[in-house]
């Protein structure tokens, strides 16, 4: 029996969730009772070199309709990235029966709500078991299995804070100015060439991306659905060689921070700014463009997840990883019951800018 793939997006994330599948084939087969099969790869350009290797077996398409209308489909990836053509190929996979995996952030920060109550219209009086699964790992922070957590890990826990290093493309810029001098121009041509920053790079250092992923661990953390430009929001812009040497004449450093807590009342606030960082925090050695997220909870105190917020490998292990729940026919539930309308958003952070 096989679990057949058909992934829309043919970069550099989809060729890293091919690699790695061929790669563990006969691992995964054992651990899912299953092979999983990449049938077909849908890409923008048919005639385009690849830099990957195309599964045996695998056919490319330019049609993303030739994967979502065909029944030999169990599985689509969607990693084209964008939110208009990746919203239909989203919505019409589930309407047509197929289990959807996703790394797309944008997608998922503007239409989360919209897509879980599309799900549950699909699965409407199926059983658990015969449930169509959507699952998004690798849209926020890349690698880190953040998603998974906030959704299985806190059932009996109350979450207070959480507070991240949720941008890699600043983060880097800002290591590059503080430990080894670099312009803030400098800084922002070197993350670009490594590939951190997003395609308009406004969304990186105007602090947009990192709050696309404060929206998303908010909801996932204490199910709310926050308007994004409600979210406080500065970016990296205006620092100055002075902020760093204030940072560092108390011994300290400066990161991008993302964060929400739990005010009092079931409230929720939240904002991402620059914030200065004591050496003695762990966050002020998550370094270069490594991400970071820390949860406080009542029962678990403080934990703290680090590791690649972006790249190939990183984003295709999470989107694997979700391939492989579907194939091993794991449920995935919301961490709230969605007749709670789960706690309100308060802005209150205007008086820290
Ligand atoms: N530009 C993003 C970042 C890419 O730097 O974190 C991953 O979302």
């Amino acid at each position: 029996d096989a679990v057949n793939v058909g992934i829309v997006g043919g970069g550099v994330v989809g060729g890293g969730i091919c690699e790695i599948l061929t790669k563990k084939s006969d691992y995964l087969t054992a651990l899912c009772s299953d092979t999983i099969e990449v049938k077909s790869i849908c890409v923008r350009d048919l005639d385009k070199p690849r830099d990957f290797e195309i599964p045996e077996g695998c056919s490319l398409t330019d049609k993303a309709d030739d994967i979502l209308n065909s029944d030999d489909i169990d599985v689509v990836v969607e990693v084209m990235g964008g939110t208009t053509i990746a919203k239909d190929v989203v919505f019409n996979a589930l309407s047509n029966g197929k289990h959807v995996v996703t790394a797309n952030k944008a997608l998922i920060a503007d239409c989360l709500a919209e897509i879980e109550d599309h799900l549950k219209k699909v699965n409407d009086g199926k059983s658990a078991e015969d449930s169509i699964q959507f699952n998004y790992e690798a849209a926020v922070c890349g690698g880190i299995p953040i998603i998974n957590s906030l959704q299985s890990d806190f059932p009996g826990d109350d979450i207070d804070m959480i507070a991240g290093i949720i941008n890699g493309c600043t983060n880097f810029m800002l290591t590059a100015m503080d430990r080894d001098g670099l312009s803030y121009e400098a800084a922002l041509a070197e993350a670009s060439k490594l590939g951190y920053a997003e395609a308009d790079p406004t969304l990186d250092v105007g602090g947009f991306d990192a709050r696309s992923k404060l929206k998303i661990l908010m909801r996932l953390a204490y199910g709310i659905d926050v308007e994004e430009s409600n979210i406080p929001c500065r970016g990296i812009q205006e620092l100055t060689a002075t902020d760093y040497d204030y940072a560092k004449s108390l011994g300290g450093t400066i990161k991008l921070l993302g964060v929400a807590q739990r005010e009092e009342d079931g409230k929720v606030s939240g904002f991402v700014s620059p914030c200065y960082i004591a050496a003695t925090d762990s966050l002020s050695s998550v370094n270069d463009a490594t991400n970071a997220v820390e949860i406080s909870s009542s029962n678990l105190q403080r934990t703290t997840y680090i590791g690649q917020g972006a790249g190939r490998y990183p984003t295709a292990n999470s989107c694997v990883n979700d391939i492989v729940a579907i194939a091993k026919g794991d449920v995935n539930v919301s961490p709230f019951n969605p007749a709670d309308d789960g706690a309100k958003f308060v802005q209150q952070y205007d008086s820290v800018f």
